[in-house]
C-alpha cells in the first residue's frame, strides 16, 4: 500500500458542493428542458425517474464508494481503482483508461462552449447585442462570434478566442491550486452563487404573467404546462427511454470517471451514502425545478405554442444563445437579467469543467509521482493543443462527434464496466459493507438486488441499443456528416485514438515501474 500523502477535502459541505458542481452544468439548464419538451413533456419524467432510481443513484453510490476505496491505496483514477478492486486481473486496469480519456474528450469541447457563456455575459453587460430583436439577427450574432461568418457584429474569431483563453486559464488556475485550495474553495462560493442566480431568474420568469395582452393564452401557467403536460403515447417509443437514460448519465456526471476521482480524496471513515445522495438530489433540484422553470416557460410567453415547437426542435444552443437573449431583451432590467442568465451558465460550466480536468492530473500525480504543478502544466499543453480543432473546425461538426464518443458512448461503457466489477467481481456482500463504512444512513436493502442485477442489465441494454441502434451506426460510419467534413472528423478521431493508445502505454509503464 502506498503511504504517500494525497490532498484531502477539508469539509463535508465542500466535497458535496464539488460533486454537485460537477453534476450541475449546461445539461441542467439547456439540455434538460429541450429533451423533456421534445420527448413527451411530463411523460418524459417517467423514464427519467426510473433511470434515476435504477441506475443514476446506484452509479453515484458505486463511484463514491470505489473512489474512496481506491484512494486508500493511493489511486485517484480508474486504472488504479479498478486494479485495487480486482488485483488478480492484469487487464482490468486498461479498461480504466476510459475514466481518464472520456473526461479529457469532454473537457476539450466543453471549455469552448463554456467560454461562449463568459463572452455572452460580457456582451450582455456592455449591451453589444442590445439592438437585435429578431431570432435571425441573434443567429447571425452567434455565427459571427463563432467565426462561422464575418458580419457587422464580428470580423473574425478574435472575441471568441479571447474568451476561450480566459476560460481555459481560469480552469487551469483552479486545478493548479489543487483539490482543497482550488476546487473545494471555488465550489463553496460558486455553487451557492449559481443557485442564487437561478432562483432570481426563476422568480423573474414566473412573474412574467401575460406580457402580450392580445394573447391571453400565452401565459406563464400555460408555459409551464407546455413542458409538463404529459403525452403518454411517447412512452411507446424506445427513443424516448434512451433519451431519458442519456440525460441521467450526462446530468449526474456518472460514468464519466470524475466522481470516483473526487471521492478518492475522502478519508476511509467518511460517509459516502448520504453525501452521494445529497449531491444527486441537489442536481435534480437544479434540473427539474430550476432548469425546467426558466428557458421554456419564458420562451412560451413571448413566442407562443406554435413558434416554441420550432424553437425547441432547433436545439439547446439555439434556445440558450438565440431565443433567451431576445426574451430577456423584452423585460425591464434586461441587461442585468441577460447577464444573470449567461453568468449562471458560466458558473454551471466552470464547476463541471474543472472536474473533467482532475482525472488526468490525478493520474500523473498518483501513478508517476509528478508534482501537481508540473502535472497541471503538462495537462494545459496537451488540452490546449487538442482544443484548437474544436475552435477552428466548429463548422465541420467536430463537436458533435466528440460529444458522441466522450459524452455518450464512453459513459455507458464505463458505467457498465464499473457496475459489473463492483457488484460481481468485488462481490455484492463486500460491496455492501464497503458502501456502509462510515455511512450516515442505510441504503434500502432493495438496492442490493438493484445494483447486482437491474443496474448492469439496464446498462447493458442501453449499450447494445446505442452500439447497434441507428443513431450509433450513423455516427460511427459518419452517415449524417456531409462528404466535405468527413476528413476533418476522421482526423479528429485519429487524434483521439492516439490519445487512447498513449494512455494505454502510460498505464503499462506505470505498473512496470511499480513492480520494479
Ligand atoms: N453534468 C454536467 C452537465 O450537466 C456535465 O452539464
Amino acid at each position: 500500500m502506498k503511504t504517500k500523502s494525497r490532498d484531502t477535502w477539508k469539509t463535508k459541505f465542500g466535497v458535496i458542493m464539488a460533486v454537485a458542481g460537477s453534476a450541475v452544468g449546461l445539461g441542467n439548464f439547456l439540455r434538460f428542458p429541450v429533451q423533456a419538451t421534445a420527448n413527451g413533456g411530463g411523460a418524459f419524467m417517467i423514464p427519467y425517474f426510473i433511470s434515476l432510481f435504477l441506475f443514476g443513484i446506484p452509479l453515484m453510490w458505486i463511484e463514491w464508494t470505489i473512489g474512496r476505496y481506491g484512494g486508500g491505496f493511493g489511486h485517484g483514477t480508474a486504472p488504479g481503482i479498478f486494479h485495487s478492486l480486482w488485483e488478480k486481473n492484469r487487464f482490468i486496469k486498461y479498461f480504466g483508461i476510459i475514466g481518464i480519456f472520456g473526461p479529457l474528450v469532454i473537457f476539450i469541447y466543453y471549455t469552448h462552449i463554456e467560454s461562449w457563456t463568459l463572452g455572452y455575459s460580457f456582451f450582455a453587460l456592455i449591451g453589444k447585442y442590445v439592438n437585435i430583436n429578431s431570432p435571425q439577427g441573434m443567429r447571425d450574432f452567434l455565427a459571427g462570434y463563432q467565426g462561422l461568418v464575418k458580419n457587422q457584429f464580428f470580423s473574425g474569431l478574435g472575441w471568441a478566442y479571447l474568451f476561450f483563453i480566459l476560460t481555459f486559464f481560469l480552469n487551469i488556475l483552479v486545478v493548479y491550486y489543487g483539490v482543497s485550495r482550488g476546487i473545494e474553495k471555488l465550489s463553496k462560493i460558486a455553487m451557492p452563487l449559481l443557485f442564487l442566480c437561478a432562483i432570481l431568474l426563476v422568480l423573474r420568469v414566473l412573474s412574467l404573467g401575460i406580457p402580450n395582452p392580445t394573447k391571453p393564452d400565452w401565459n406563464i401557467l400555460n408555459g409551464l404546462g407546455f413542458l409538463w403536460n404529459p403525452d403518454f403515447s411517447s412512452l411507446r417509443s424506445p427513443r424516448v427511454w434512451l433519451a431519458a437514460a442519456g440525460q441521467i448519465f450526462f446530468t449526474l456526471s456518472v460514468g464519466i470517471g470524475v466522481i470516483l476521482t473526487y471521492a478518492s480524496y475522502l478519508a476511509k471513515s467518511e460517509d459516502v451514502v448520504l453525501s452521494g445522495l445529497t449531491s444527486a438530489v441537489t442536481n435534480e433540484f437544479a434540473e427539474v425545478v430550476l432548469g425546467a422553470s426558466i428557458i421554456i416557460p419564458a420562451a412560451f410567453v413571448f413566442f407562443g405554442p406554435m413558434e416554441i415547437k420550432n424553437i425547441s426542435q432547433s436545439g439547446a444552443f439555439d434556445l440558450g444563445f438565440v431565443t433567451m437573449p431576445i426574451v430577456l431583451q423584452k423585460i425591464a432590467f434586461s441587461r442585468f437579467f441577460s447577464f444573470l442568465w449567461f453568468f449562471l451558465l458560466f458558473l454551471a460550466g466552470l464547476t463541471s469543467s474543472i472536474s473533467l480536468a482532475q482525472p488526468a492530473i490525478a493520474f500523473m500525480e498518483d501513478e508517476f509521482d509528478i508534482p501537481r504543478k508540473k502535472a497541471v502544466g503538462i495537462f494545459s499543453i496537451v488540452t490546449f493543443i487538442l482544443c484548437q480543432p474544436v475552435i477552428f473546425l466548429l463548422s465541420r461538426g467536430v463537436v458533435n462527434d466528440l460529444d458522441f464518443w466522450g459524452g455518450t458512448f464512453c459513459l455507458v461503457f464505463f458505467g457498465t464496466v464499473e457496475t459489473i466489477l463492483f457488484a460481481w467481481v468485488f462481490g455484492m456482500e463486500r460491496a455492501w459493507v464497503e458502501m456502509h463504512h462510515g455511512a450516515d444512513i442505510n441504503i434500502p436493502r432493495i438496492y442490493k438486488i438493484i445494483i447486482k442485477y437491474i443496474t448492469p442489465l439496464i446498462l447493458f441494454i442501453i449499450l447494445i441499443s446505442w452500439i447497434f441502434g441507428k443513431d450509433g451506426r450513423d455516427t460511427l460510419f459518419l452517415r449524417n456528416v456531409p462528404e466535405e467534413n468527413r476528413i476533418y472528423i476522421l482526423g479528429m478521431r485519429l487524434l483521439l485514438l492516439l490519445l487512447l493508445i498513449t494512455l494505454g502505454i502510460l498505464v503499462k509503464i506505470a505498473w512496470k515501474k511499480r513492480k520494479t
